[in-house]
């Protein structure tokens, strides 16, 4: 079927998590953060990626309240910061993101580094949280193989998500294999490289090509990949402009030449050395 905005990935829990959504990392909280929320669920946007690092949680879920979108209808994310691991703290640090955002139930709640030495006690908490009906989903990001590989010897629940840097130029093959293999969904974060590939000319050309602009390239291909794709913009013009993607298809052949750009390019954050 054809992706639309409201095009959804099953988890393997059976929940179903918007494919496209909006990343609120370095909004800052307050109006620039409500402004963001606000215009992209009028976009249509029904995935909001926040996380308690980023401080606007709060912010998020005014913004999600004050929209008139029913509850129901919109996926949120948050995360467990590194300094709140641990079994206890974890439980803690839910409970606060939880009453921050305003909801009694989150949709997905993800340890946003693998900490070494606590990740495993943390999700054991994480597990709990699910159990306890609070969160509808659990899962890690910036976790490489290693990290998964030491969750799933120690736990019956699978990570749901995995969220971690991809684009064309970090396209994390084998990381993304292992996922599918485990029923991980992937979900992209910096998909437009935090702006530094915006003026590739490879790029270019491709978006000359179907009259489109380079992130809505990047964004088009994540999607066509099955990625979930959560662009950042504190721009209302620009988040209209990263949700038009669903009128064209990047054909196979330039698929491939996206494919072929990787270069371990990392903008954020790389785990590769965490113990
Ligand atoms: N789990 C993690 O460790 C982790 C790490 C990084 C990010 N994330 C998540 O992923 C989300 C996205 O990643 P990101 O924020 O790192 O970077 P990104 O989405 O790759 O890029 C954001 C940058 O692109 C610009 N931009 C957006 N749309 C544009 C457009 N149409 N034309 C030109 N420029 C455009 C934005 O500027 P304007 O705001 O001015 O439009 C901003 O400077 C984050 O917000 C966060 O939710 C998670």
């Amino acid at each position: 079927m054809a992706l639309s905005i409201r095009s959804i990935v099953k988890l393997n829990n059976g929940v179903e998590m918007p494919l496209f959504g909006l990343g609120v990392w370095q909004i800052p909280a307050g109006a620039a953060t409500h402004r963001a929320v606000t215009t992209a669920l009028q976009t249509g946007y029904r995935l909001i990626d926040t996380a308690k690092f980023y401080g606007n949680e709060a912010d998020v879920g005014v913004a999600v309240r004050e929209s008139g979108v029913p509850r129901d209808e919109v996926f949120l994310t948050t995360k467990l910061w590194n300094n709140d691991h641990g079994f206890d703290a974890a439980l803690k640090a839910f409970e606060a993101s939880r009453k921050r955002l305003g909801f009694p139930t989150v949709d997905l709640y993800l340890i946003h580094w693998p900490v070494p030495e606590e990740r495993k006690e943390t999700w054991r908490a994480m597990e709990r949280i699910l159990k306890e009906g609070s969160v509808r989903a659990i899962g890690v990001s910036n976790y490489t193989i290693p990290h998964l590989e030491e969750l799933l010897a120690s736990s019956g629940v699978v990570p749901a998500v995995n969220q971690v840097e991809l684009s064309p130029f970090l396209a994390q093959k084998p990381l993304i294999e292992f996922c599918r293999r485990h029923g991980i969904a992937v979900e992209a974060y910096s998909p437009l490289t935090k702006g530094h590939r915006l003026g590739d000319k490879r790029l270019k050309a491709v978006a000359q090509k179907y009259g489109k602009s380079v992130p809505q390239v990047l964004i088009r291909w994540g999607l066509q990949h099955g990625i979930i794709e959560i662009p950042k913009s504190a721009k209302p013009d620009h988040i209209r402009e990263n949700a038009a993607v669903f009128d064209f298809e990047i054909r196979p052949e330039e698929m491939l030449g996206l494919d072929s750009l990787s270069e371990d390019l990392h903008v954020a954050w790389d785990p590769t050395g965490e113990p």
